[in-house]
C-alpha cells in the first residue's frame, strides 16, 4: 500500500518537459529517476540565498493545487521526542528522516514541526535565541535540509514554527536592547519605567507569571511579556522588527519549508485602554507579511494560532489576504463536553456560531496538541464541568487547562478514541493529529509544565521503546512506562502486527477521508433528530454527499433521521462497503451501539 501511495504521489513530480529517454522507462524506473533528480537539486546553502528545494519542486509541478491544505491531514511532532539516531537521548532530524515512511503509510500530507531552533528551552523551544539555525541537539543544518528533501520526495510537506510575538531573553536582539537605554535596538521590545501600563490585560501563564511586566536589572526598566518572563515581546510598531521577522520568514521559505504555524498571533501590538489582543494594527502587520509571502513564495501556507472565539478568529482570514488557515480552538473542548454530556448541543452550537470564511481559507481542527487542553475560551461553569469530568486530580491541570493526552482523557476507551477521531476527520476543516495519539500513547502529569504530553514516541517494546539507544537516564524526557500506557503495551511495532489496532484503524480512517474532497471542502448541514445523543450531519460537495451519524452515548441508541431531501438515495457504509436500505420520505431509522459512528456515501443507483 505504501509503495502504491509513494508512486501515486511521485507521479505528480513528473517534469513538465520529460526527456525522451524518460518515456522509455518503466513506471517504477521513472519514479526512481524523478526521486534521484530531486535529491540532487536544492543542495546549495540557503544562507547564501541560493535556489531551494521548493523552487525545484514547483518547477517540476510537484504540488500543483494551491489549495492543498484544504484536503491535507496534518501531523504535529517534536523532533526532540520522535526518534534519536545519534544515541544521545535526544530526537534528531536524522531519526525523523528514518521515520518518514511510517508517516507516509499513516496517510499524512503535511508535518508541523515544533520549534527546532537554538533556544535556552525555558518554554520547550518557543523561546528562540537564533531564528535562522537548527538547535545543535537536533543535528546540523544539512541534516535539516536532507530531512526536508526526503519529506518532499515522499510528497510530504513540512511547516515549521514561526514564533514572532516574542524571542528568548537570550536572543542577541534582546541582549542588545537591554544593554542600554540608548541602544539602537532599545525599541525593538516594549519597555516601561512603570509596571502599570496596559492595566487589565489578561495573563496567559497564570500558574507561573504574576504580571505581564518583568523587571530588567540591567537597564533598570520593565519589559512586556505575554508568556514566560524569559520571553520578552517584540515591539511590532517598530518597522525594523517587522522587517527582521520578514527576513526570518524569507530565510526558511528559501530553504524550502511549505509554510508556518504562526505562534500567538493576537498579541503583536499593544495599545493603552485595550485588551492588547486582536487589534487592527496587529492585522495590518499580518496582512503585510501575507502579501510578501504571496508575492515571493506563492503556494506556501500560513496557519494562525489564535486561541479566540470564532467571530474573533474570523478577521485573521481577512479577505483571503491574511491567514490561509487558523485553528478552531473552541471546537476542541466542546467535543469533549458533548461526549461527557452525551449531548450534541455544545458542538453544534459552536459550529453554527462560526462565521463563513473565504473560499481559499480553512479551519484547522485538533483533539490534542503539545499544550494543555485549553479551557480559556469556555465559560466558568463549563470549565468547572470539564475539570470535574476530565481532570479531578489537580496534577492534571495547568493554567486554564488540562495537561493530558487523548487516550488517558478518554480512560483508554478505544471506542471513544475512535469516535472523537471520526468526528475530527469528518467536520469541516483539516485535521491535525498529535504524534503518538495514533497509537493511544499515555501521559505523565508529574513531569512539570506541559512536558507530560511530550514524552518520547513509543516505537517498540524494546530498549527505550526504540526511541534511542542511550541510557534511559539520558533521555530528553522519561518514557511512559506504566502497565496501561507504557511502551511495552503501547507501541507502533505491536500495533503494526495487529490488524485491529488503533494504528491500523487510524490508517484506514485517514484513507477514507482522503478518498474524497467532500470532507475538506464540502458544506455541512446538521440534522436535528429528537434523540440529542446522536450527532448527525451531511457533508456535500457538488453531487457528492456523505451522511455522518455519531452516537455520543455510552448506551446503544436508535435515531430517526429526516432525510427526505435525499429520498431515493442508498447509503453505502464507507468502512465496510455495505449497502443500507434505500432512503424514503419517511424518517430513516438507524440503531447505533455505544460510542459508534457511521459514514455513509449517498448513492443513487
Ligand atoms: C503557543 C505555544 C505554546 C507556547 C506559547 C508561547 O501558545 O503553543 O507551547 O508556550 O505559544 O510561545
Amino acid at each position: 500500500m505504501m509503495r502504491e501511495r509513494r508512486e501515486e504521489r511521485a507521479r505528480y513530480a513528473a517534469p513538465a518537459a520529460a526527456p525522451r529517454v524518460f518515456d522509455c522507462l518503466s513506471h517504477a524506473a521513472r519514479i526512481r529517476v524523478i526521486l534521484r533528480s530531486q535529491t540532487r537539486i536544492g543542495t546549495k546553502d540557503a544562507r547564501a540565498g541560493s535556489f531551494s528545494a521548493f523552487e525545484s519542486r514547483s518547477g517540476g509541478h510537484v504540488f500543483q493545487d494551491p489549495l492543498w491544505y484544504k484536503d491535507a491531514v496534518f501531523y504535529e511532532l517534536h523532533v526532540k521526542a520522535f526518534c534519536d539516531s545519534s544515541g544521545d537521548g535526544m530526537g534528531d532530524f536524522r531519526g525523523l528522516t528514518s521515520k518518514l515512511d511510517y508517516l507516509v503509510e499513516l496517510g499524512i500530507d503535511c508535518l508541523w514541526l515544533l520549534p527546532m531552533y537554538p533556544s535556552p528551552m525555558r518554554d520547550d523551544g518557543y523561546d528562540i535565541s537564533d531564528y535562522c539555525a537548527i538547535h545543535p541537539n537536533y543535528g546540523s543544518f544539512d541534516d535539516f535540509r536532507s530531512f526536508l528533501a526526503a519529506a518532499h520526495e515522499r510528497g510530504l510537506r513540512v511547516i515549521t514554527e514561526l514564533v514572532l510575538n516574542h524571542t528568548s531573553d537570550q536572543h542577541p536582539w534582546f541582549l542588545e536592547s537591554r544593554s542600554s537605554r540608548d541602544n539602537a535596538k532599545r525599541d525593538w521590545y516594549v519597555w516601561s519605567d512603570t509596571d502599570d501600563r496596559y492595566a487589565g490585560v489578561r495573563r496567559i501563564f497564570v500558574d507561573t507569571e504574576l504580571s505581564n511586566w518583568a523587571w530588567d536589572p540591567v537597564s533598570k526598566a520593565y519589559y512586556w511579556h505575554r508568556f514566560f518572563s524569559q520571553q520578552p515581546d517584540l515591539n511590532f510598531d517598530h518597522p525594523e522588527v517587522r522587517e527582521a521577522i520578514w527576513k526570518v520568514m524569507k530565510f526558511w521559505l528559501e530553504v524550502g519549508v511549505d509554510g508556518f504555524r504562526v505562534d500567538a498571533v493576537p498579541y503583536l501590538i499593544e495599545r493603552e485602554g485595550t485588551s492588547c489582543e486582536n487589534l487592527p494594527e496587529t492585522h495590518d502587520v499580518l496582512r503585510e507579511l501575507r502579501r510578501r509571502v504571496d508575492e515571493e513564495f506563492p503556494g506556501r501556507v500560513l496557519l494562525a494560532e489564535a486561541n479566540m472565539p470564532p467571530d474573533e478568529v474570523r478577521p485573521y482570514f481577512g479577505n483571503d489576504d491574511e491567514f490561509h488557515m487558523s485553528f478552531h480552538f473552541p471546537v476542541m473542548p466542546r467535543l469533549f463536553m458533548a461526549l461527557r454530556l452525551e449531548d450534541r448541543k455544545p458542538l453544534v452550537e459552536i459550529i453554527e456560531r462560526t462565521p463563513p470564511i473565504p473560499d481559499g481559507c480553512q479551519w484547522g481542527l485538533f483533539l490534542r496538541n503539545h499544550d494543555e487542553l485549553t479551557l480559556e475560551m469556555v465559560s466558568d461553569s463549563e470549565r468547572a464541568y470539564m475539570y470535574d469530568s476530565y481532570a479531578v486530580d489537580p496534577n492534571e491541570r495547568i493554567n486554564l487547562g488540562i495537561r493530558r493526552r487523548l487516550a488517558p482523557l478518554l480512560e483508554g476507551d478505544l471506542r471513544r478514541v475512535q469516535l472523537l477521531n471520526g468526528i475530527l476527520m469528518s467536520l469541516p476543516g483539516s485535521p491535525f493529529l498529535y504524534y503518538g495519539d495514533e497509537i493511544g500513547m499515555g501521559d505523565n502529569v508529574y513531569l512539570g509544565d506541559r512536558n507530560g504530553v511530550r514524552t518520547p514516541m513509543q516505537w517498540d517494546g524494546g530498549w527505550n521503546a526504540g526511541f534511542s539507544s542511550a541510557d534511559p537516564e539520558r533521555l530528553c524526557q522519561p518514557l511512559i512506562s506504566n502497565p496501561i500506557y507504557g511502551y511495552q503495551a503501547v507501541n507502533v511495532d505491536a500495533q503494526e502486527r495487529n490488524s485491529h489496532s488503533l494504528l491500523n484503524w487510524t490508517r484506514r480512517l485517514i484513507q477514507l477521508r482522503r478518498s474524497t474532497k467532500v470532507f475538506g471542502r464540502g458544506t455541512v448541514q446538521f440534522l436535528a433528530p429528537a434523540n440529542h445523543r446522536v450527532l448527525a450531519y451531511v457533508r456535500k460537495l457538488g453531487e457528492e454527499q456523505i451522511l455522518i451519524v455519531n452516537n455520543l452515548s455510552s448506551a446503544a441508541q436508535a435515531v430517526e433521521l429526516d432525510l427526505s431531501s435525499v429520498a431515493g438515495a442508498i447509503p453505502v457504509e464507507m468502512f465496510g462497503g455495505s449497502l443500507f436500505p434505500r432512503i424514503g420520505e419517511q424518517p430513516y431509522v438507524l440503531t447505533l451501539s455505544p460510542h459508534t459512528f457511521y459514514w455513509f456515501r449517498l448513492r443513487w443507483f
